[in-house]
């Protein structure tokens, strides 16, 4: 197949278009770099030894996708672009409904007058909200408090009326629990701009020496510890639950929602003890005040997509402590300068 993905060069995009490659599709590449770099690119060529199409294009110009689009081929899209920081798009809500939904609406309206209408759908376990109620089905309500949270939540709205408007469409949204991890080389992993707001990306920092210590949002959750209790997933897990997305795709039209998650869930500390134990050193840590919008627990009820899809995560926290240890060791201030 040849498979369009947009956000290529990002995190889960990267790994992604690995993947793809590796598993002997055409990959072409949208992304502006805002968040990115075209290192990661490299290194995936690098990786699977074979070339990427990338187009430096916002997603809001919309002649540009269309003009990577039209004659192009396609056969499917796996869309990722998008702004993603919580705390960011409370401050500024008109940027990410620009960004995010009409970025999509652009990508939609060219892959329609193109004809390309298979698409998976970079979705995220935050569309649920702070539901207590778990592990989180596919059928939980969805709630999300944040605009960046809805913008997943209004696209997925966006593309379920789309394919019941035309059954020619087959789309997967696919919200994802914690992504984390690296890829097993350590050549490709997350490489987030200034302070992270993630825990692994922040504890990472603190074990390489960018960052003094880690601070732990609030110890007195009704969890086993106290702290906030997250369904950690490697990204290569995750990567491979799009291959799995979009070969379903490809016989069966209309919307379908999967967790990608692992079905298990782990505290703050126990991330800080199974990283510490993989960097080989003591990760300092302090307890602070909860963040505000934290949920106490989220976790997956993985058995759709294992049902659907035969898909489930295979590598445990350890490991993902592991690959993400050895990315960041290996790459200390990610694919460019210090920030
Ligand atoms: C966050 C976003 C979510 C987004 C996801 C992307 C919020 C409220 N939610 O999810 O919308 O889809 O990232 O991966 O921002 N923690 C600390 N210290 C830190 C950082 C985090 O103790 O420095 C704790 C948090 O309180 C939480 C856990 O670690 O219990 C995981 O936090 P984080 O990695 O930010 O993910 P989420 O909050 O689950």
């Amino acid at each position: 197949m040849k498979v369009l993905v947009t956000g290529g060069a990002g995190y889960i995009g990267s790994h992604t278009s690995l993947c793809l490659l590796e598993a002997g599709h055409e990959v072409v590449v949208i992304d502006s770099l805002v968040n990115s770099q075209l290192e990661s690119l490299h290194r995936v060529q690098q990786l699977s030894g074979r070339n990427i199409d990338f187009h430096r294009v916002d997603l809001l110009d919309a002649p540009a996708v269309e003009a990577v689009v039209a004659g192009a081929g396609l056969d499917a899209v796996i869309h990722f672009a998008g702004l993603k920081a919580v705390g960011e798009s409370v401050e500024k809500p008109l940027m990410y409904y620009q960004n995010n939904i009409v970025g999509t609406l652009n990508l939609l309206h060219a892959m329609d007058r193109e004809g390309v209408r298979t698409l998976v759908f970079s979705s995220s376990a935050t569309v649920y909200g702070a539901s207590e109620e778990v592990p989180l089905t596919e059928k939980a309500p969805l709630d999300a408090t944040n605009p960046y949270g809805r913008t997943k939540e209004q696209i997925e709205d966006i593309l379920s009326d789309l394919s019941s408007a035309d059954s020619r469409w087959s789309i997967a949204l696919l919200r994802y629990f914690n992504p984390v991890g690296a890829h097993e080389s350590g050549l490709i992993g997350e490489d987030p701009r200034g302070v992270p707001n993630n825990l692994l990306p922040f504890v990472a920092q603190v074990a390489v020496g960018r960052r003094e210590k880690v601070l732990v949002y609030g110890n007195d959750y009704p969890t086993p510890d106290g702290t906030g209790v997250r369904d950690y997933i490697h990204v290569m897990d995750l990567a491979a639950g799009h291959l799995a997305a979009l070969d379903f795709l490809k016989s069966t039209a209309g919307t379908f929602r999967w967790n990608l998650g692992t079905g298990r869930g782990s505290s703050v500390l126990e991330v800080i003890q199974a990283f510490s134990q993989a960097a080989g050193c003591a990760i300092p840590f302090d307890f602070a005040a909860r963040r505000p919008g934290d949920a106490a627990l989220s976790y997956a009820d993985p058995s759709s997509a294992l049902a659907d899809l035969g898909w489930s995560a295979l590598r445990d926290l350890a490991r993902m402590c592991q690959d993400h240890w050895r990315w960041q060791r290996d790459n200390p201030f990610g694919y460019g300068e210090p920030n």
